[in-house]
């Protein structure tokens, strides 16, 4: 094998965010960035030679020009096979789940998620360690480390490989698998959920949707959906990855995903809508003209976990990041199980779901898995809702108005301020940290404070500490307001303020939900001064 060692020089911004390493595509394009980063990310690894490396990403533009540099560096390095998806195409959660089932040591997950792509998009690298979940603090703090003094990476000559065709082959003296992007997958969710059922339930009159925005979970869906449960074909929309997501923001919420939404709250709307992102990680859940908000569909899916057949056993634990509203604290209160809060990101429930100490996770951010892997799973999520849909036989809105009679409503929402000045943003950050101290017990309208921190986790099993993980805000009625800076944007500051009151009376559990919180919402702008500090009246985003 011809081991090439290039000469570079570090670059100094590639510490990765919450979810890897997230920058325009013309910077990845920059000469070696990528090289560096995947050098990093190999010194910072250990015990890896002779072993499987896991590899693919969400298609958009870049992803096959990346798994070829990737694939030449994982040869040089020394790794022994590497499972790359066809056509380059893995989502996260099939990356996950082909990680855990053929023991790798690791996969390399090429994508930005929801943010958009193309030439002038995201482009991104995640790393995911063997327990197929993304890479704990450490090793992401260590590749950073590496990456400020690289001056040097591996590399070999060969030409350009194959892609699209299935079979294995070999680079100098690494196997290189190319594999069915979906299969492993597809299986794993048979093996979860009851798809018998499923399918007579989808060949009544219940009808469904679902957006694939143009990114990785097309193949998924159209397989799963279309083909194995027997769904009217064109129930998949937007089915093919393209590498610009279609000009479009894969991110599957009520302002990017307005093809479905549209077709969700038009006249004659289907039974049942849904979409995923970029990636495939996150999935937006919808009923006939009616929104399920992420922190209620965690809750709705643990409360009613034991009619599924993965869950029928019940469920160890539950955990939420902690903007996530309460409302699954509540179910697990019932259940007599523990209900964990943990920073936002991902990787935090690893520990707890490898220790068994919670089955089901869920963030606002429209993240919802369990313990079948790793990563939060898009299609996971929807096909848990029509089991439930095709064993309780209700509407979606019927479902959810339910729970909240049962366990009263967390009221929620999420304002986004967008594209922010950087500076501006951490003076807000830090004045909120110089005012929470004095904030207990004081009065603001009908609402007293009872507790206000910048949130820190210890992590259970590790002992690992997080801190400075956002500002919390709670009031004696269990109501809160919690501010924190978005790890994952990559243009100025993105802030975040996520408002939540609780209503115990099913009288009013049908408010507006901005109108519920107005009150909360302007305490909130007054407490951070958002308006003089961002110069924004109004948020970009409202979820
Ligand atoms: C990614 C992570 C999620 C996290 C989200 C937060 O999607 O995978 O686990 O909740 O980022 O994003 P933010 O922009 O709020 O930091
Ligand atoms: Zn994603």
């Amino acid at each position: 094998m011809n081991v090439k060692t290039v000469s570079t020089q570090p670059y100094d911004d590639q510490r990765p965010g919450t979810s890897g390493l997230r920058k325009r595509v013309s910077i990845f394009q920059k000469p070696n960035y990528l090289e560096n980063f995947i050098q990093s990310l190999f010194d910072s690894l250990e015990g890896f030679r002779g072993q499987t490396l896991v590899l693919g990403g969400d298609g958009r533009y870049y992803n096959r020009t990346a798994i070829q540099i990737v694939l030449k560096m994982a040869a040089a390095n020394g790794f022994g096979r590497v499972l790359v998806g066809q056509g380059g195409i893995l989502s996260t959660p099939a990356a996950s789940c082909i990680i855990r089932k053929y023991r790798a040591f690791g996969g390399i997950i090429l994508s930005a998620s929801h943010n958009p792509g193309g030439p002038d998009g995201d482009f991104g690298v995640k790393y995911n360690i063997g327990n197929g979940g993304p890479a704990p603090a450490a090793v992401t703090e260590a590749i950073y480390a590496r990456s400020q003094e690289i001056l040097e990476y591996k590399t070999i000559e060969a030409v350009e490989l194959d892609l699209d065709r299935l079979g294995t082959s070999t680079l100098g003296n690494m196997a290189v698998e190319v594999v069915d992007s979906v299969v492993d997958y597809a299986e794993l969710m048979s093996s979860l959920f009851d798809f018998d059922r499923i399918r007579d339930y989808l060949r009544g009159d219940f009808r469904i949707c679902m957006d694939s925005m143009h990114a990785v979970t097309g193949p998924y869906a159209t397989a799963i959906l279309e083909r194995q449960l027997g769904a009217p074909v064109g129930t998949v929309l937007n089915g093919l990855p393209r590498e610009d997501f279609g000009g479009g923001h894969p991110d599957p919420n009520l302002v990017y995903a307005h093809d479905l939404v549209d077709i969700m709250f038009g006249d004659g709307a289907p039974d049942f809508g849904a979409a995923s992102d970029g990636d495939g990680d996150r999935n937006m859940i919808l009923g006939n003209n009616f929104f399920v908000t992420p922190s209620d569909s965690l809750a709705v899916l643990a409360a009613n976990a034991t009619l599924v057949p993965g869950y029928q056993d019940g469920l160890a634990g539950v955990a939420r990041s902690m903007p996530t509203s309460q409302a699954a604290d509540r179910v697990a209160a019932k259940l007599g199980i523990h209900s964990y809060e943990t920073p936002t990101g991902w990787k935090f429930f690893g520990n707890l779901l490898d220790a068994n100490k919670a089955t089901l996770c869920g963030e606002e951010s429209f993240g919802t898995s369990s313990s079948h892997i790793r990563e939060k799973d898009g299609l996971w999520a929807v096909l848990f809702w029509l089991n439930i849909l095709a064993v309780k036989q209700q509407p979606v809105a019927d479902i959810v108005r339910g729970h909240w009679r049962t366990y009263g409503r967390n009221y929620y929402s999420r304002h986004d301020y967008e594209g922010v000045d950087k500076a501006l943003a951490n003076v807000l950050m830090e004045q909120l940290r110089a005012v929470i101290p004095n904030l207990e017990g004081k009065p603001f309208g009908n609402y007293t404070v009872k507790y206000a921190d910048d949130f820190s986790y210890t992590d259970p099993v590790d002992g690992s500490v997080a801190q400075k993980q956002g500002i919390r805000i709670g009031f004696a009625d269990g109501s809160r307001i919690v501010f924190r800076l978005s790890g994952t944007g990559t243009q100025g500051a993105t802030l975040r303020l996520y408002v939540e009151s609780y209503e115990p009376d099913s009288a009013r559990q049908n408010r507006d939900t901005q109108d519920a919180l107005g009150d909360l919402i302007a305490i909130a702008k007054d407490v951070a001064q958002i308006p003089t500090l961002t110069g924004r009246d109004r948020p970009t985003v409202i979820t």
